[in-house]
Protein backbone atom coordinates (compact mmCIF):
# COMPACT_ATOMS: atom_id res chain seq x y z
CA UNK A 1 0.00 0.00 0.00
CA UNK A 2 1.14 3.72 -1.14
CA UNK A 3 0.21 6.29 1.41
CA UNK A 4 1.19 10.15 1.04
CA UNK A 5 1.21 12.26 4.16
CA UNK A 6 0.96 15.80 3.79
CA UNK A 7 2.77 18.12 6.18
CA UNK A 8 5.49 18.49 8.48
CA UNK A 9 4.57 18.39 12.27
CA UNK A 10 4.62 16.29 15.34
CA UNK A 11 0.78 15.26 13.87
CA UNK A 12 2.16 13.78 10.80
CA UNK A 13 4.95 12.26 12.41
CA UNK A 14 2.46 10.36 14.64
CA UNK A 15 0.01 9.41 11.67
CA UNK A 16 3.20 7.86 9.83
CA UNK A 17 4.47 6.12 12.72
CA UNK A 18 0.89 4.85 13.63
CA UNK A 19 0.75 3.86 9.50
CA UNK A 20 3.64 1.78 9.98
CA UNK A 21 2.73 0.23 12.90
CA UNK A 22 -0.21 -1.12 11.53
CA UNK A 23 1.73 -2.09 8.36
CA UNK A 24 5.00 -2.53 7.85
CA UNK A 25 5.32 -3.15 4.48
CA UNK A 26 3.63 -0.02 3.67
CA UNK A 27 5.32 2.99 1.32
CA UNK A 28 4.81 5.84 2.90
CA UNK A 29 5.57 9.39 1.45
CA UNK A 30 5.61 12.81 3.69
CA UNK A 31 5.06 16.35 2.22
CA UNK A 32 7.33 17.46 3.11
CA UNK A 33 7.72 15.87 6.52
CA UNK A 34 10.54 15.91 9.17
CA UNK A 35 13.42 14.07 10.36
CA UNK A 36 10.84 11.80 12.02
CA UNK A 37 9.05 10.81 8.68
CA UNK A 38 12.32 10.26 7.54
CA UNK A 39 13.49 7.51 9.78
CA UNK A 40 9.55 6.14 8.85
CA UNK A 41 9.77 6.90 5.20
CA UNK A 42 10.26 8.82 2.04
CA UNK A 43 10.43 12.89 2.39
CA UNK A 44 9.02 14.21 -0.53
CA UNK A 45 10.12 17.81 -1.06
CA UNK A 46 6.44 19.54 -1.73
CA UNK A 47 5.51 22.36 0.43
CA UNK A 48 2.46 21.52 2.39
CA UNK A 49 0.09 23.83 0.78
CA UNK A 50 1.60 23.47 -2.58
CA UNK A 51 -1.69 22.15 -3.75
CA UNK A 52 -0.82 21.48 -7.30
CA UNK A 53 2.45 20.18 -6.57
CA UNK A 54 0.74 17.58 -4.71
CA UNK A 55 -1.68 16.50 -7.17
CA UNK A 56 1.12 16.16 -9.50
CA UNK A 57 3.21 14.00 -7.56
CA UNK A 58 0.01 11.56 -6.59
CA UNK A 59 -1.05 11.97 -10.58
CA UNK A 60 2.73 10.50 -11.30
CA UNK A 61 2.91 8.38 -8.27
CA UNK A 62 -0.58 7.25 -8.02
CA UNK A 63 -1.04 6.41 -4.14
CA UNK A 64 -3.91 3.97 -2.75
CA UNK A 65 -4.26 7.02 -0.10
CA UNK A 66 -3.12 11.08 0.66
CA UNK A 67 -3.73 11.71 4.22
CA UNK A 68 -4.18 15.41 4.82
CA UNK A 69 -2.66 17.07 7.78
CA UNK A 70 -2.72 20.81 8.21
CA UNK A 71 -5.80 23.12 7.33
CA UNK A 72 -4.20 25.51 4.50
CA UNK A 73 -4.49 22.45 1.85
CA UNK A 74 -7.85 21.10 2.52
CA UNK A 75 -9.37 24.58 2.67
CA UNK A 76 -7.38 25.15 -0.84
CA UNK A 77 -9.38 22.42 -1.98
CA UNK A 78 -6.41 19.80 -2.32
CA UNK A 79 -8.83 16.44 -1.77
CA UNK A 80 -11.37 18.07 -4.80
CA UNK A 81 -8.18 17.94 -6.73
CA UNK A 82 -6.97 14.36 -5.85
CA UNK A 83 -10.63 13.22 -6.23
CA UNK A 84 -10.70 14.63 -9.87
CA UNK A 85 -7.43 12.69 -10.90
CA UNK A 86 -9.39 9.59 -8.84
CA UNK A 87 -6.56 9.62 -5.71
CA UNK A 88 -8.73 8.81 -2.65
CA UNK A 89 -7.95 11.84 -0.08
CA UNK A 90 -8.55 11.53 3.79
CA UNK A 91 -9.64 14.91 5.02
CA UNK A 92 -12.73 17.15 3.73
CA UNK A 93 -13.59 18.95 0.34
CA UNK A 94 -12.97 22.96 0.52
CA UNK A 95 -16.69 23.00 1.33
CA UNK A 96 -16.89 21.31 4.32
CA UNK A 97 -13.50 22.43 5.31
CA UNK A 98 -14.77 26.16 5.27
CA UNK A 99 -16.52 25.36 9.07
CA UNK A 100 -12.57 25.69 10.16
CA UNK A 101 -11.71 28.18 7.03
CA UNK A 102 -14.63 30.41 7.76
CA UNK A 103 -15.82 31.38 11.68
CA UNK A 104 -18.80 33.25 10.44
CA UNK A 105 -19.87 30.14 7.92
CA UNK A 106 -19.14 28.38 11.30
CA UNK A 107 -21.70 30.50 13.00
CA UNK A 108 -24.07 30.31 10.66
CA UNK A 109 -24.16 26.82 9.95
CA UNK A 110 -24.32 26.17 14.02
CA UNK A 111 -27.15 28.88 14.21
CA UNK A 112 -29.07 27.50 11.08
CA UNK A 113 -28.58 23.45 13.09
CA UNK A 114 -29.23 25.30 16.81
CA UNK A 115 -26.19 24.14 17.97
CA UNK A 116 -24.72 25.66 21.38
CA UNK A 117 -22.27 28.10 20.77
CA UNK A 118 -21.46 31.74 21.81
CA UNK A 119 -23.50 34.05 20.65
CA UNK A 120 -21.99 36.59 17.86
CA UNK A 121 -22.13 39.56 15.67
CA UNK A 122 -20.20 39.91 12.69
CA UNK A 123 -18.90 43.02 11.76
CA UNK A 124 -16.71 44.93 9.12
CA UNK A 125 -15.57 48.32 10.96
CA UNK A 126 -14.29 49.45 13.18
CA UNK A 127 -17.62 51.28 14.67
CA UNK A 128 -19.42 48.46 14.09
CA UNK A 129 -16.89 46.18 16.30
CA UNK A 130 -16.81 49.13 19.40
CA UNK A 131 -21.18 48.55 19.00
CA UNK A 132 -21.07 44.81 19.21
CA UNK A 133 -18.46 44.89 22.10
CA UNK A 134 -20.78 47.31 23.83
CA UNK A 135 -23.76 45.22 23.50
CA UNK A 136 -21.96 41.94 24.88
CA UNK A 137 -19.94 43.86 27.22
CA UNK A 138 -16.10 42.93 28.99
CA UNK A 139 -15.18 40.43 28.76
CA UNK A 140 -15.82 39.85 24.94
CA UNK A 141 -13.94 37.77 22.24
CA UNK A 142 -12.39 39.02 18.65
CA UNK A 143 -11.87 36.71 15.85
CA UNK A 144 -10.72 37.15 12.83
CA UNK A 145 -13.22 35.43 10.29
CA UNK A 146 -10.13 33.30 8.24
CA UNK A 147 -7.10 31.36 8.54
CA UNK A 148 -5.22 32.87 11.08
CA UNK A 149 -2.71 30.10 11.52
CA UNK A 150 -4.15 30.13 15.50
CA UNK A 151 -3.38 33.71 16.15
CA UNK A 152 -6.75 35.42 14.92
CA UNK A 153 -8.50 35.02 18.26
CA UNK A 154 -8.53 37.68 21.00
CA UNK A 155 -9.55 37.25 24.63
CA UNK A 156 -10.44 40.76 26.22
CA UNK A 157 -10.52 41.34 29.78
CA UNK A 158 -11.20 45.25 29.77
CA UNK A 159 -11.70 48.03 26.84
CA UNK A 160 -8.30 49.02 26.38
CA UNK A 161 -7.81 45.54 25.25
CA UNK A 162 -10.96 45.27 22.72
CA UNK A 163 -9.42 48.35 21.23
CA UNK A 164 -6.35 46.84 20.95
CA UNK A 165 -8.05 44.17 19.15
CA UNK A 166 -10.33 46.09 17.30
CA UNK A 167 -7.11 48.47 15.91
CA UNK A 168 -4.93 44.97 15.33
CA UNK A 169 -8.23 43.24 12.91
CA UNK A 170 -9.76 46.37 11.52
CA UNK A 171 -7.61 49.40 11.33
CA UNK A 172 -3.64 47.95 11.07
CA UNK A 173 -5.18 44.75 9.16
CA UNK A 174 -2.55 43.32 10.82
CA UNK A 175 -4.28 39.72 9.58
CA UNK A 176 -4.94 40.76 5.76
CA UNK A 177 -7.85 39.03 4.41
CA UNK A 178 -8.39 36.88 7.48
CA UNK A 179 -9.69 39.88 8.85
CA UNK A 180 -12.16 41.57 6.34
CA UNK A 181 -14.77 39.95 8.43
CA UNK A 182 -14.38 39.88 11.94
CA UNK A 183 -16.64 37.61 14.89
CA UNK A 184 -17.18 39.61 18.03
CA UNK A 185 -18.88 37.24 20.85
CA UNK A 186 -20.13 37.02 24.09
CA UNK A 187 -17.31 35.52 26.42
CA UNK A 188 -17.84 31.76 27.86
CA UNK A 189 -16.21 30.20 30.55
CA UNK A 190 -15.49 26.87 31.50
CA UNK A 191 -13.08 24.45 31.17
CA UNK A 192 -12.03 23.52 27.54
CA UNK A 193 -11.99 20.10 25.26
CA UNK A 194 -11.63 18.69 22.26
CA UNK A 195 -13.54 16.06 20.49
CA UNK A 196 -12.53 14.95 17.48
CA UNK A 197 -14.42 12.03 15.38
CA UNK A 198 -14.28 10.63 12.25
CA UNK A 199 -17.01 11.44 9.88
CA UNK A 200 -17.65 9.57 6.65
CA UNK A 201 -20.48 12.17 5.27
CA UNK A 202 -23.33 10.95 7.47
CA UNK A 203 -21.83 8.92 10.43
CA UNK A 204 -20.01 10.26 13.01
CA UNK A 205 -17.44 7.83 15.05
CA UNK A 206 -16.05 9.86 18.13
CA UNK A 207 -11.94 9.58 18.67
CA UNK A 208 -10.60 9.10 21.71
CA UNK A 209 -10.63 12.28 24.58
CA UNK A 210 -7.87 14.46 24.46
CA UNK A 211 -6.90 18.03 26.35
CA UNK A 212 -3.99 20.19 24.55
CA UNK A 213 -1.90 22.97 26.99
CA UNK A 214 -2.01 25.91 24.70
CA UNK A 215 -0.59 28.12 27.25
CA UNK A 216 3.43 28.92 27.67
CA UNK A 217 3.88 28.16 31.01
CA UNK A 218 2.77 25.61 34.13
CA UNK A 219 -0.78 26.11 35.26
CA UNK A 220 -1.76 27.47 31.86
CA UNK A 221 -0.64 30.78 32.20
CA UNK A 222 1.57 33.03 29.59
CA UNK A 223 1.52 33.15 26.05
CA UNK A 224 -1.09 30.93 24.08
CA UNK A 225 1.24 28.72 21.55
CA UNK A 226 0.84 26.11 19.02
CA UNK A 227 0.78 23.72 22.32
CA UNK A 228 2.71 22.69 24.70
CA UNK A 229 1.46 19.24 25.27
CA UNK A 230 -1.65 16.73 25.28
CA UNK A 231 -2.97 13.67 27.36
CA UNK A 232 -5.72 11.42 26.89
CA UNK A 233 -8.11 10.85 28.04
CA UNK A 234 -9.67 13.68 29.59
CA UNK A 235 -11.37 12.92 32.60
CA UNK A 236 -13.94 16.21 32.38
CA UNK A 237 -14.91 14.61 29.16
CA UNK A 238 -17.26 11.78 30.23
CA UNK A 239 -18.54 8.94 27.79
CA UNK A 240 -21.91 10.78 28.40
CA UNK A 241 -20.36 14.01 27.76
CA UNK A 242 -18.97 12.78 24.04
CA UNK A 243 -22.69 11.51 23.39
CA UNK A 244 -24.21 14.65 24.23
CA UNK A 245 -21.38 16.34 21.69
CA UNK A 246 -21.95 13.87 19.00
CA UNK A 247 -25.82 14.01 18.86
CA UNK A 248 -26.08 17.66 19.96
CA UNK A 249 -23.33 19.02 17.75
CA UNK A 250 -21.79 16.71 15.48
CA UNK A 251 -24.50 15.04 13.78
CA UNK A 252 -26.59 18.23 13.71
CA UNK A 253 -23.68 20.15 11.47
CA UNK A 254 -22.64 17.53 9.27
CA UNK A 255 -26.57 16.80 8.56
CA UNK A 256 -27.10 20.68 8.05
CA UNK A 257 -24.05 20.45 5.74
CA UNK A 258 -25.29 17.61 4.02
CA UNK A 259 -28.89 19.70 3.74
CA UNK A 260 -26.75 22.18 1.81
CA UNK A 261 -25.18 19.76 -0.53
CA UNK A 262 -21.72 19.51 0.96
CA UNK A 263 -20.93 16.00 2.51
CA UNK A 264 -18.12 16.32 5.42
CA UNK A 265 -15.70 13.33 5.54
CA UNK A 266 -12.82 12.97 6.87
CA UNK A 267 -11.80 14.30 11.19
CA UNK A 268 -14.29 16.94 12.59
CA UNK A 269 -12.38 18.78 15.41
CA UNK A 270 -14.85 20.64 18.14
CA UNK A 271 -12.95 22.83 20.53
CA UNK A 272 -15.78 23.11 22.95
CA UNK A 273 -16.17 25.07 26.26
CA UNK A 274 -17.85 22.74 28.85
CA UNK A 275 -19.51 25.21 30.73
CA UNK A 276 -22.35 24.88 33.75
CA UNK A 277 -25.16 24.90 30.89
CA UNK A 278 -23.89 22.21 28.74
CA UNK A 279 -21.36 21.92 26.34
CA UNK A 280 -20.76 25.02 24.17
CA UNK A 281 -18.75 25.01 20.56
CA UNK A 282 -16.28 28.03 20.74
CA UNK A 283 -14.38 26.24 17.08
CA UNK A 284 -14.47 23.77 14.87
CA UNK A 285 -11.35 22.46 13.26
CA UNK A 286 -11.69 20.32 10.02
CA UNK A 287 -8.55 18.09 10.58
CA UNK A 288 -6.69 16.15 13.26
CA UNK A 289 -5.49 18.32 15.99
CA UNK A 290 -1.49 18.73 17.29
CA UNK A 291 -0.77 17.91 19.59
CA UNK A 292 -4.09 16.19 20.28
CA UNK A 293 -2.74 13.87 17.41
CA UNK A 294 0.06 12.90 19.36
CA UNK A 295 -1.40 11.07 22.69
CA UNK A 296 -4.32 9.41 20.36
CA UNK A 297 -3.21 7.91 17.87
CA UNK A 298 -0.55 5.75 20.51
CA UNK A 299 -4.21 4.72 22.12
CA UNK A 300 -5.71 3.21 19.00
CA UNK A 301 -5.96 -0.73 18.21
CA UNK A 302 -7.67 -0.71 15.17
CA UNK A 303 -5.51 0.24 11.88
CA UNK A 304 -6.19 4.08 11.11
CA UNK A 305 -6.42 3.41 6.96
CA UNK A 306 -9.03 1.42 7.47
CA UNK A 307 -11.03 3.98 9.56
CA UNK A 308 -10.15 6.70 6.84
CA UNK A 309 -11.05 4.41 3.54
CA UNK A 310 -14.37 4.19 5.30
CA UNK A 311 -14.41 7.65 5.97
CA UNK A 312 -14.21 8.43 2.18
CA UNK A 313 -16.10 5.46 1.00
CA UNK A 314 -19.14 5.93 3.21
CA UNK A 315 -18.87 2.85 5.38
CA UNK A 316 -17.75 4.15 8.88
CA UNK A 317 -18.98 2.43 11.23
CA UNK A 318 -17.89 2.25 15.40
CA UNK A 319 -16.37 -1.37 15.67
CA UNK A 320 -14.00 -0.57 13.47
CA UNK A 321 -12.20 2.28 15.72
CA UNK A 322 -11.22 0.87 19.29
CA UNK A 323 -8.98 2.12 21.98
CA UNK A 324 -6.70 0.56 24.48
CA UNK A 325 -7.48 1.66 28.04
CA UNK A 326 -3.86 3.09 29.02
CA UNK A 327 -3.29 6.81 29.15
CA UNK A 328 -1.17 8.44 27.35
CA UNK A 329 0.57 11.98 27.84
CA UNK A 330 2.86 13.96 25.80
CA UNK A 331 5.62 16.96 26.60
CA UNK A 332 6.38 19.69 23.83
CA UNK A 333 10.13 20.70 23.89
CA UNK A 334 10.24 24.47 22.01
CA UNK A 335 13.05 26.40 21.19
CA UNK A 336 14.01 29.35 23.44
CA UNK A 337 11.76 32.17 22.45
CA UNK A 338 8.73 30.81 21.21
CA UNK A 339 6.20 31.49 20.68
CA UNK A 340 8.13 34.55 19.96
CA UNK A 341 11.35 34.71 18.13
CA UNK A 342 13.64 31.49 18.35
CA UNK A 343 16.69 30.35 16.87
CA UNK A 344 16.73 27.09 14.54
CA UNK A 345 19.63 24.51 13.44
CA UNK A 346 20.71 23.39 17.39
CA UNK A 347 21.36 20.18 17.25
CA UNK A 348 19.72 17.39 19.38
CA UNK A 349 20.98 14.40 21.10
CA UNK A 350 19.50 12.11 23.21
CA UNK A 351 17.24 11.00 20.78
CA UNK A 352 17.87 7.31 20.98
CA UNK A 353 18.17 7.45 24.83
CA UNK A 354 14.85 9.00 25.39
CA UNK A 355 13.46 6.34 22.78
CA UNK A 356 14.64 2.93 25.28
CA UNK A 357 12.48 4.66 28.13
CA UNK A 358 9.53 1.53 28.37
CA UNK A 359 6.41 3.58 26.45
CA UNK A 360 8.01 6.13 25.18
CA UNK A 361 8.09 7.54 21.36
CA UNK A 362 9.29 10.93 20.94
CA UNK A 363 7.54 12.65 17.77
CA UNK A 364 9.48 15.01 15.70
CA UNK A 365 7.44 18.61 14.58
CA UNK A 366 10.33 21.37 13.93
CA UNK A 367 13.26 18.94 13.18
CA UNK A 368 15.20 18.34 9.83
CA UNK A 369 18.71 15.96 9.08
CA UNK A 370 21.71 18.34 8.63
CA UNK A 371 23.86 16.15 6.86
CA UNK A 372 23.18 13.15 9.34
CA UNK A 373 22.48 14.84 12.42
CA UNK A 374 19.10 15.90 13.74
CA UNK A 375 18.79 19.06 14.21
CA UNK A 376 15.92 21.79 15.09
CA UNK A 377 14.23 23.53 12.48
CA UNK A 378 11.04 25.43 14.44
CA UNK A 379 9.25 26.60 17.74
CA UNK A 380 7.47 22.89 18.40
CA UNK A 381 10.87 20.76 17.83
CA UNK A 382 9.67 17.32 19.93
CA UNK A 383 6.31 15.71 21.26
CA UNK A 384 7.87 13.36 23.94
CA UNK A 385 5.21 10.88 24.48
CA UNK A 386 4.68 8.21 26.40
CA UNK A 387 1.73 5.35 27.26
CA UNK A 388 1.56 3.21 29.86
CA UNK A 389 -1.52 1.51 32.12
CA UNK A 390 -1.07 4.41 35.21
CA UNK A 391 -1.35 7.72 34.84
CA UNK A 392 1.48 8.79 37.20
CA UNK A 393 4.39 6.47 35.97
CA UNK A 394 3.10 7.65 32.42
CA UNK A 395 3.88 11.10 33.05
CA UNK A 396 7.21 10.00 34.66
CA UNK A 397 8.06 8.32 32.07
CA UNK A 398 7.39 11.00 29.47
CA UNK A 399 9.36 13.70 31.84
CA UNK A 400 12.32 10.84 32.69
CA UNK A 401 12.52 10.87 28.48
CA UNK A 402 13.00 14.92 28.11
CA UNK A 403 15.78 14.86 30.53
CA UNK A 404 17.76 12.78 28.14
CA UNK A 405 16.99 15.25 25.20
CA UNK A 406 19.18 17.82 24.85
CA UNK A 407 19.21 21.08 22.56
CA UNK A 408 20.24 24.83 23.56
CA UNK A 409 17.78 26.56 24.22
CA UNK A 410 15.08 23.76 24.54
CA UNK A 411 11.91 24.73 26.90
CA UNK A 412 8.88 22.71 27.77
CA UNK A 413 6.35 22.87 30.94
CA UNK A 414 7.03 20.54 33.46
CA UNK A 415 3.07 20.13 34.63
CA UNK A 416 1.40 18.04 31.86
CA UNK A 417 -1.36 16.15 32.46
CA UNK A 418 -1.67 18.15 35.66
CA UNK A 419 -6.01 18.10 35.37
CA UNK A 420 -5.74 14.34 34.84
CA UNK A 421 -3.18 13.88 37.74
CA UNK A 422 -5.54 15.64 40.22
CA UNK A 423 -8.31 13.92 39.61
CA UNK A 424 -6.82 10.56 39.82
CA UNK A 425 -5.53 11.84 43.07
CA UNK A 426 -9.15 12.59 44.07
CA UNK A 427 -10.01 9.65 43.29
CA UNK A 428 -7.49 7.63 45.17
CA UNK A 429 -8.32 9.28 48.32
CA UNK A 430 -12.18 8.66 47.62
CA UNK A 431 -11.45 4.84 47.72
P1 LIG B 1 -10.48 29.38 19.01
O1 LIG B 1 -9.34 29.38 18.04
O2 LIG B 1 -11.75 29.95 18.48
O3 LIG B 1 -10.65 28.04 19.72
O4 LIG B 1 -10.00 30.34 20.20
C1 LIG B 1 -8.75 30.18 20.83
C2 LIG B 1 -8.94 30.21 22.32
O5 LIG B 1 -9.61 31.42 22.72
C3 LIG B 1 -9.81 29.09 22.83
O6 LIG B 1 -9.07 27.92 23.04
C4 LIG B 1 -10.35 29.69 24.11
O7 LIG B 1 -9.39 29.55 25.16
C5 LIG B 1 -10.49 31.15 23.79
N1 LIG B 1 -11.87 31.48 23.37
C6 LIG B 1 -12.37 31.45 22.11
N2 LIG B 1 -13.66 31.81 22.10
C7 LIG B 1 -14.00 32.08 23.37
C8 LIG B 1 -15.21 32.52 24.01
N3 LIG B 1 -16.32 32.78 23.33
N4 LIG B 1 -15.17 32.66 25.36
C9 LIG B 1 -14.06 32.43 26.07
N5 LIG B 1 -12.89 32.04 25.52
C10 LIG B 1 -12.85 31.86 24.20
N1 LIG C 1 -4.34 21.77 19.31
C1 LIG C 1 -5.14 22.71 18.64
C2 LIG C 1 -5.16 22.58 17.18
O1 LIG C 1 -4.69 21.61 16.62
O2 LIG C 1 -5.70 23.47 16.53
Amino acid sequence: MKIMIIGNGGREHAIAWKVRKDDSSADIFCAPGNAGTASIGQNVNIAADDVSGIVKWAAENKPDLVIVGPEVPLCGGVVDALSEIGVKAFGPCAAAARLEGSKSFAKEIMNAAAVPTARCRIVRTPQEAQEAVSEFGIPVVLKADGLAAGKGVFVCQNQAEAAEAIDALLVTKSFGDSACDVVVEEYIDGEEASILAFVDGERIVPLASAQDHKRLKNRDEGPNTGGMGAYSPTPAVTDDMTAVVQHRILEPVVMELKKRGIDYKGILYAGIMLTENGPRVLEFNCRFGDPETQVILPRMESPLVNAMFACIDGSLSADMVRWRPDPCVCVVMVSGGYPGKYDKGMPIHGLDEAARIEGVQVFHAGTKLANTEVVSDGGRVLGVTAVGPVLKDTVANAYRAVLKIKFDGAEYRTDIAYRALEHAKDNENEN
